[in-house]
């Protein structure tokens, strides 16, 4: 099967003063509850974090108690289910391994916490030593947009084992066991955005790129001030440089 690189886009958060654009990052945790969260976890991602997306701690609290979670054991030693709250995490939508993979045709679908740093990276020898000059950190998002608009009919020839899907994009094959999950219309948008495939896979690929990397924002912050400090003190250093050896020519 041929294995197709993702397709570049553009994205708010890419270059040196990337920012994640608040609205769309809305619109792709809509998509992954409405949506991805069927099969998806993202257990490593507390509903507390959403606070950064621009929603306050009220409308927090109320969204973390759409969720039941496991908790325990109590005083009598049993496991119990609760309401989920602000410092809870996504909770899986199967109860382990086993069950995820017995429902999607024996592939469990992946934990979605790291996904979008999880797969912009290529493996193996001598392929990561190009990488290492050649990876950029949108290779994630790329690629889960690209597999989310990528399925595609199978071409002639190609035999496509039953309870798998044709998508050239996939990382592993041309095939996997997600079928296509998104369709136009399928996710309704308040703030006017288009209800298309196109735009449901971005918003969910930069939602997603946030969950692995909430933080990107302060740390390009710090790398530009880290790369002024060095700028300042390479001078300082050649000044002083000069000034110890001024006479010793
Ligand atoms: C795998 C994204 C919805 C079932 C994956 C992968 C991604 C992904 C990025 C990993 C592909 C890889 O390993 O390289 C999404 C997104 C969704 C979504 C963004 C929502 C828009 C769903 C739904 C189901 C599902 C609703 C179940 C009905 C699976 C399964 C796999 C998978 C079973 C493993 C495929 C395999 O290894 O063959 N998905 N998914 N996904 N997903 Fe989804």
């Amino acid at each position: 099967y041929p294995i197709n690189k993702p397709r570049e886009q553009d994205w708010s958060f890419a270059g040196p003063f990337g920012k994640y654009d608040k609205g769309q990052l809305q619109r792709g945790l809509k998509v992954y509850t409405e949506v991805c969260a069927a099969c998806h976890s993202m257990n490593l991602v507390a509903f507390r974090t959403l606070e950064d997306l621009g929603y306050s701690e009220a409308q927090v609290k109320a969204f973390a108690a759409n969720y039941e979670v496991q908790d325990g054991p109590n005083a009598d030693g049993e496991m119990f289910t609760r309401k989920a709250v602000a410092s809870d995490y996504f909770p899986s939508p199967f109860p382990n391994h086993e069950a995820a993979a017995a429902a999607n045709n024996g592939a469990a679908p992946p934990d979605f916490s790291l996904i979008a740093k999880a797969r912009g990276i290529t493996r193996g020898f001598p392929q990561f030593v190009f990488d290492i000059f050649t990876q950029y950190q949108e290779g994630g998002p790329d690629y889960i947009y690209s597999l989310l608009t990528g399925y595609q009919d199978p071409p002639e020839g190609v035999e496509v084992a039953e309870g798998t899907h044709y998508n050239p994009y996939f990382a592993n094959s041309a095939t996997l066991a997600m079928a296509n999950p998104l369709s136009d219309d399928q996710v309704t948008y308040d703030d006017g955005s288009p209800q298309t495939v196109d735009q449901y896979a971005h918003d969910v690929s930069a939602f997603l790129m946030w969950a692995a990397e909430p933080h990107l924002e302060a740390r390009k912050r710090t790398g530009f001030m880290v790369m002024v400090f060095l700028m300042i003190f390479t001078g300082l250093i050649y000044l002083t440089k000069k000034s110890v050896y001024a006479n010793k020519e």
